[in-house]
């Protein structure tokens, strides 16, 4: 079932009434606030991504976010609780939101739970994923889905968007799927492809740094991989880039940082970057953990074509800084 839980409930109706004022009365004026007071739907708001892009752009844009088993509020947005693989529910929300964009994070995100329950994570990974391409294409409107560097086996980084994908696990089979299947029903789609993450917290999701913020703050071992590369952004940097595919891109994106870097030496920089010179950091190997879902090695990602369109990364270094002084 469908529940709003409409975080701005009272302002809301004047908002309406003043918004069709002034619809009527400065159709120009309108016509250009509109561009920046987007109606935007983001799934996922309760998630790590999600969360975040709902804080950053319900500053110039009507915010509407989708939860699940976790009920967040967020100030300034409102929140639709909302099952997105019962696909009566998706056309409601679609219905009664009138979205102008949409951008698609909810997901069963984690690989090991998704290798373990293939059933359910390809639920909403692929099957939501389609019909909320088909619900855009129907509204045409622009859509922008968050896919990943999973897509590929980690044996021939780094990877441009044309690459054949090849993943070594079940999610990265289902976000294969997803991808060619919103392509299939909603050529328009930005289909983004997110690589490592890391940054501020929702009330119910975390980054892996603040698991490893806390270890080394709790003196405790912190074992890392030397063997596994990977190209990481801040959220914000990620948000930045979603928002330039939603604008500037129809089919596949990669959304990558400019450095490659092992696990082991993204906390060797972070150790120094929050000043945490005792942290015991301990250098591990792939093959030194069994998970249920094997991980590729180096999944890189060359995002180029990001960059050409004003997709800019910060350095790691200048990234970490950033979310230090902010928080910790
Ligand atoms: N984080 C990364 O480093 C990373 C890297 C590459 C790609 N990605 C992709 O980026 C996206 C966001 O990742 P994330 O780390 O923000 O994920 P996350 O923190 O695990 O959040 C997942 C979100 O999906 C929602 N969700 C799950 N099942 C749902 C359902 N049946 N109906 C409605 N909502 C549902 C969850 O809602 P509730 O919690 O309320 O149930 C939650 O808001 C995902 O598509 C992920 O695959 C992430």
């Amino acid at each position: 079932m469908m529940e709003f839980i409409v975080t701005f409930s009272k302002r809301e109706p004047q908002r309406t009434q003043r918004r069709n004022l002034k619809e009527k009365y400065f159709p120009a004026y309108f016509a250009v606030k509109l561009n920046i007071m987007k109606r935007l739907l983001v799934t996922g708001a309760s998630g790590f991504l999600g969360w975040n892009i709902c804080n950053t752009s319900k500053k110039d844009r009507e915010v509407y976010g989708t939860v699940f088993s976790h009920p967040v509020e967020i100030d300034g947005a409102n929140i639709v609780r909302v099952d997105l693989t019962d696909f009566n529910d998706l056309k409601k929300l679609f219905n009664e939101v009138r979205p102008d964009a949409v951008i698609h994070t909810a997901a069963a995100s984690d690989p090991n739970y998704c290798q373990k329950n293939k059933d359910v994570s390809r639920k909403i990974n692929v099957d939501a994923s389609a019909n909320i391409a088909g619900l855009c294409s129907d509204h045409k409107i622009p859509c922008a889905f968050t896919s990943t560097d999973l897509v590929f086996d980690g044996l021939n980084a780094p990877y441009r968007e044309g690459d054949p994908v090849c993943p070594v696990n079940i999610y990265g089979e289902q976000k294969v799927l997803a991808e060619q299947e919103m392509l299939k029903r909603y050529p328009d789609t930005a289909v983004c492809r997110m690589v490592l993450m890391f940054g501020l917290p929702s009330p119910v999701s975390e980054s892996f740094i603040q698991t490893w913020i806390r270890l080394m703050r709790g003196g405790k071992e912190l074992r890392l991989f030397v063997d596994e590369f990977r190209n990481p952004v801040s959220a914000e940097t990620a948000v930045q880039g979603l928002f330039i595919a939603l604008e500037k891109v129809k089919g596949i994106i990669h959304l990558g940082g400019i450095e490659r870097i092992s696990r082991y030496e993204l906390g060797s920089l972070l150790r120094n970057v929050l000043g945490l010179h005792e942290a015991k950091l301990i250098q591990y190997r792939q093959r030194d953990i069994v998970m249920a879902a094997p991980r590729p090695p180096d999944v890189t990602l060359d995002s180029a074509k990001a960059y050409t369109l004003g997709f800019s990364p910060l350095s790691l270094r200048d990234e970490l800084q950033k979310i230090r002084d902010m928080f910790y």
